[in-house]
């Protein structure tokens, strides 16, 4: 790989910091980090990139609504709340960007120009509803009734407010048919297929011009050939996807290098809720700019909490701190990317989670590693045998090793995130199956030399399959397969850690030693109080 090939760039959008983060949010997050770590584990280049959404009315008034300027708000929120749940979650992301940043600012300022000078922004009047939960103008069609007559927007079920004042606008208008084009002759670029028919029909049903700056309130970044207004919280947003790579920047510079590399994107990991804004505007702010389209927006569901979308505004959100000290960052990560179908909506339950997770990693996993552990270490002295004479068992799981791997990459390549851990998790279920009926604690009973050198055999075709297991699951579960992998004595033999090579049979050196630590997933309770 040369350092100018062009790097896998995955984005999570930029959360509003109205509020600290829930389960929502996270899912987001970890769904982008298990896929760059599967594609950084492939030996690929990736660039991921996360942030916060700091502009705009609805952290405005959240700010006065708590009495401090919004710029303190932020700053304490971000501190306190947004970057530490990433490491609370094990994200590994490459670069965090708030909008509040002057590599932000400075670059949406100068695109902004840039648009404005080839004909692309004109000054109007705007006279329509906007809810402040979205930061979204309203067509009148996407609006539902509310008790008293009055007109609510149907993610936040508020009322919307009328706007009316003079800004700019871009000509999204302009667009449609370019945007159909594309997406017709792209259609990966939207995933699911049901954002994609989504996006579709709302293409073909025409576009309206979007007003692009606010002159009734100063948070925001200031148009640059016009003070008294700012850019709209959408359009200043959107940006950041660009802005942290080095949008515009001159040639020669690390910045443009760094747009080379990346740009681009190859995925914008989004909540169906913004698939609009991504699949719509964003593209049509690229093509005014002429810069090339990301590659796929794909949109999944929702997390809901009694029927409906768990979110900041409604009070419904659980702290993924919460859930991390039941059963730890790994098994979180592990949960909901098992548990629900990428693309879907989900429900959260904690009986389904700490049923899980009792089944599947403490019984299933956890339960396989430390029986293994402990044989070698009774049998062995702690030092990892060398096979003997492979039969057909042996050879089954070694031919279902390469099938697991090859199914579990492409499935999650895909974002098919349950498949692929439904494939390492079966995977997993044979490697037990395997252990039942050999029946190894039974062949250590024979004293001759065969039953010995089956034994031997055994316990090496089992620890040979947690060395596979430690590799498909590390961009799920970092932490602990990170451990399983000292455990089993991978490190030890010396062995690689690549995607490439991880169906190769019998990397594991014999003699090396295989420790028997903490259980990796300790049983848990359910607790009372939830
Ligand atoms: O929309 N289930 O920020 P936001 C699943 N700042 N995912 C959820 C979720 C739920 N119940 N709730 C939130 C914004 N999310 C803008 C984005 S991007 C240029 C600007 C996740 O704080 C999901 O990814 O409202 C959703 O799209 C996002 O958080 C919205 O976060
Ligand atoms: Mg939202």
């Amino acid at each position: 790989m040369t350092s100018s090939e062009k790097a896998y760039y995955l984005t999570t959008p930029i959360y509003y910091v109205n509020d600290a983060p829930h389960i929502g949010h996270a899912y987001t997050t970890v769904a982008g980090d298990v896929m760059t770590r599967w594609h950084r584990m492939a030996g690929e280049e990736v660039w991921f990139l996360t942030g916060t959404d700091e502009h705009g009315q609805k952290v405005l008034r959240t700010a006065e609504a708590n009495n401090v300027e919004p710029q303190a708000w932020v700053d304490k929120l971000v501190g306190e709340a947004w970057l530490p749940v990433l490491n609370v979650i094990d994200a590994a992301n490459d670069d965090f960007i708030r909008t509040t940043q002057a590599r932000h600012t400075e670059r949406v300022q100068r695109f902004l120009t840039q648009l404005k000078d080839s004909g692309h922004i004109y000054e109007g009047s705007y006279d329509g509803p906007y809810c402040v939960g979205c930061e979204e103008f309203k067509l009148p069609g996407d609006l539902i009734d509310g008790e008293g007559g009055e007109k609510l927007c149907p993610t936040h079920s508020k009322p919307v407010e009328q706007v009316s004042e003079t800004n700019y606008f871009f000509r999204l208008s302009s667009f449609a048919d370019a945007l159909i084009k594309h997406y017709e002759i792209n259609p990966q670029s939207i995933r699911p297929e049901s954002a994609y028919n989504e996006v579709m029909s709302f293409l073909r049903s025409g576009l309206q011009d979007l007003s692009i700056s606010r002159s009734t309130f100063d948070w925001g970044i200031p148009v640059p050939w016009d003070n008294s207004q700012v850019v709209y919280v959408w359009f200043d947003a959107l940006l950041n996807y660009a802005t942290a790579v080095g949008l515009g920047d001159d040639p020669g510079s690390e910045g443009a290098a760094k747009f080379a590399k990346t740009w681009p994107a190859d995925v914008h990991l989004v909540g169906k809720d913004i698939l609009r804004f991504h699949a719509v505007i964003w593209p049509a702010m690229l093509m005014a700019a002429d810069l090339p389209l990301p590659k796929c927006v794909f949109a999944h569901g929702w997390l809901l909490v009694g029927g409906e979308k768990m979110s900041k505004s409604k009070l419904t959100g659980i702290k993924p701190q919460t859930i991390v000290d039941l059963v730890g960052s790994d098994a979180f990560r592990y949960y909901f990317m098992r548990a629900i179908i990428f693309g879907q909506d989900g429900s959260f339950s904690w009986e389904d989670l700490v049923a899980r997770y009792t089944s599947e990693l403490a019984n299933g996993l956890g339960n396989l590693a430390s029986r293994v552990q402990a044989m070698v270490g009774k049998y062995f002295a702690g030092s990892l045998p060398a096979a003997g004479e492979v039969t057909p068992a042996d050879r089954a799981l070694a031919d279902l090793l390469t099938k697991t791997a090859a199914e579990a990459d492409r499935a999650i390549r895909l974002f098919d995130f349950q498949s692929g851990i439904v494939a390492i998790k079966e995977f997993v279920d044979a490697v037990n199956l395997y252990v039942t009926e050999q029946e190894p604690w039974v062949v250590a009973k024979g004293e001759d030399e065969a039953s010995q050198a089956r034994l031997a055999t055994i316990l090496y075709t089992i620890c040979e399959s947690l060395r596979a297991i430690s590799i498909l699951y590390s961009p799920i579960m970092p932490k602990s397969m990170a451990r399983l992998w000292d455990d089993i004595g991978a490190r030890e033999s010396g062995v690689g850690r690549s995607f490439a090579d991880v169906a190769i049979w019998g990397q594991l050196k014999p003699g090396v030693k295989i420790t028997k630590s903490e259980s990796m997933f300790p049983r848990i309770e359910e607790p009372e109080t939830i």
